[in-house]
């Protein structure tokens, strides 16, 4: 067996989330179960994950994927009345541009015409026009950054600088490819905000370990922090990557998430082009991907990144590569495309959909809200507003006793904290252990995706459940 895949770690579907599962199963199962455990259902905060706690999906989107699915329904006379002029319209559009039916392979970089009208959103975004060639659709965000993990690891002293806390996709992948996790620490009391300071240090420090640093990658907005960067701080962080020849990896998924009218999403891209001419040697690669935002439509697999400032060779290279899988799930393809280029004004589903869109948003502004105030209101709890994304990341005092004893039998004590939350009450957070954090500091993550009419007995439970183990540990 391969030691590194041995080796690699996914918190967020590890043996939090296997427990979790076991216990859906045996609720399902067994009718007295609920009676034994003490709840009748498993509340999954372990991953962003937005359907599976009933989020909606967004009609027009699920329109026209139900007739890219089954065409002969586009001109059937019932389908006039189901489905809007325009929804039909995108339907033929898209069957045209994959030859007829989503069954078949595509372009292994992607639907030309997909990557197209990825181009113009990109160009209206930024004020910056992109170009359908330095496109790469992909199975989500997940598979756009392995490969690129894959191509800048070449020796196992490769090094990429990595935020802690992090995604744990970043240190599992860079393990599976046998290079070294660089780590920065993002400041929790300051908002978990990004250093340059920090970064040099980062970087210095591996360098004096015969670290070979290549990258460095950054999410924004941060998973698990929350934290939005703002213009200013990305310039500065663009300033050092070029200065030390870095290659940048943006992870920008939740850009549709943000919640602070003064920390809008701005892109790594816009603010590299806006720096102008002397940047241009700056290589930048982005990530988004249709799981999040307010689609939420993570189980289609669909994603893209964007090249930016990378030679012709390197991106023949990631084509060749990504040919190997032969092409990304055609529809999840399809769904970038109804990302990027959804109903606008005057067209028959405009209405409906920035109903829905807008429905969505305020409600997960909402409960960001709700429950960092609950988590705050938790004794010996510390959480930090979440700007965007849909985590929040509060700190624990853990009882020194806990710790002690949890430590005493090689246990990670935040990690034993989430699994007598999930075995006394049926919900299923991470620990803190499974994204990094200070040593000594200790927390946990949850998606505040909850459907708001359950918000407030998943904060009771929380809330009980800490108190009492305060309680039995202090
Ligand atoms: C920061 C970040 N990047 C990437 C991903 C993976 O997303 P995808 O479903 O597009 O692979 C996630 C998923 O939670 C994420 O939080």
């Amino acid at each position: 067996m391969n030691p590194n895949i041995v080796k690699a770690e996914y918190a967020v579907r590890g043996a939090l989330a296997i427990r979790a599962e076991a216990l859906r199963v045996q609720l399902e199962r067994d009718p007295d179960a609920a009676k034994t455990l003490g709840f009748s259902s498993v509340i999954s905060c372990n991953i962003g994950n937005p359907q599976q706690l009933k989020q909606k999906p967004i009609t027009f989107y699920r329109q026209v994927a139900a007739l890219t699915e089954f065409p002969e329904l586009i001109d059937a006379p019932e389908a006039a009345v189901l489905f809007p002029d325009d929804v039909r319209a995108r339907a033929r559009m898209l069957l045209d541009a994959v030859g007829g039916s989503i069954g078949a392979y595509s372009h292994s970089q992607g639907i030309p015409l997909v990557r197209q009208h990825v181009a113009e959103f990109i160009g209206r975004r930024d004020g910056h026009p992109a170009d359908p060639e330095h496109i790469f659709l992909t199975a989500g965000a997940s598979p756009g950054v392995q490969l690129l993990m894959n191509t800048l690891i070449s020796h196992d002293r490769v090094g990429l600088m990595i935020p802690i806390p992090q995604y744990p996709l970043y240190t599992a992948g860079v393990t599976v490819f046998n290079g070294r996790a660089v780590p920065y620490y993002l400041d929790e009391p300051a908002g978990w905000s990004l250093s340059v300071r920090e970064l040099e240090r980062s970087l210095q420090a591996a360098r004096a370990e015969g670290t070979e640093v290549r990258a460095l990658c950054v999410i924004n907005p941060g998973n698990p922090t929350g934290q939005c960067l703002s213009e200013a701080n990305i310039r500065e962080i663009i300033e050092f990557t070029h200065r030390e020849e870095l290659v940048l990896l943006a992870d920008e998924v939740y850009q549709a998430n943000t919640y602070q009218a003064d920390r809008p999403f701005v892109s790594f891209r816009k603010v590299l082009k806006d720096m102008g001419p002397s940047y241009a040697s700056q290589e930048l690669v982005s990530f988004h991907s249709i799981s999040k935002g307010m689609i939420g439509e993570c189980g289609r697999r669909g994603g893209y990144f964007e090249c930016v400032n990378i030679s012709q060779p390197v991106m023949d290279l990631f084509y060749k590569i990504a040919s190997i899988s032969l092409c990304p799930p055609v529809a999840g393809q399809l769904m970038v495309d109804l990302m990027v280029k959804p109903p606008v004004k005057g067209e028959p589903s405009y209405p409906l959909y920035e109903a829905e869109l807008g429905g969505i948003y305020a409600s997960l502004k909402r409960r960001a809200t709700v429950l960092c105030d609950a988590f705050n209101a938790m004794e010996g709890v510390t959480c930090q507003k979440a700007q965007g994304a849909m985590y929040l990341f509060p700190s624990v005092r853990l009882p020194a006793r806990f710790v002690d004893a949890m430590q005493a039998a090689g246990k990670s004590p935040d990690t034993e904290y989430c699994m007598a939350l999930l075995n006394e009450t049926g919900v299923c957070v991470i620990s803190g252990t499974g994204f990094g954090q200070k040593a000594g500091t200790w927390h946990f993550r949850s998606t505040f995706l909850p459907p708001e009419d359950l918000i407030e007995s998943f904060i009771g439970k929380l809330q009980a459940f800490h108190t009492a183990f305060l309680t039995k540990w202090r």
